[in-house]
């Protein structure tokens, strides 16, 4: 097994292999990373765990720049991880870097 570590970029598969609007979980690692594609094209990458208890946020509901947590409906911003009042906290986001139809992340 390969090991991850500071600063490495990791491709992670096909633009065109991660569905619109729906989230895929990618394990990087001990990392669990939800890695959405919006509809403008460019990919969001956070932490897949959601600050409340833990929800799984790659399966939450896409809407705009944010993801509806599936459990008990947090809402987390996908561009600087920030839960969206009334509640508070953030998860880790990663950043994603899209070449020539090729998507990487870069864990730090
Ligand atoms: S675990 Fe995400 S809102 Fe409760």
């Amino acid at each position: 097994m390969s090991k991850v570590g500071a600063g490495s970029k990791v491709m992670i598969g096909k633009l065109t292999d991660i569905p619109e609007k729906v989230g895929k979980e990618v394990i990087i690692g001990v990392n669990s990373i939800a890695v959405f594609r919006l509809p403008n094209g460019t990919v969001r990458a956070v932490e897949n765990k959601c600050p409340h208890k833990g929800g799984p946020l790659s399966q939450g509901i896409v809407a705009g720049e944010h993801v509806f947590c599936p459990l008990h409906d947090w809402k987390v911003c996908l561009s600087d991880g920030l839960v969206q009042k009334p509640d508070t906290g953030c998860v880790k986001t990663y950043e994603t870097v899209v070449d020539r139809g090729n998507v990487f992340l870069i864990i730090n």
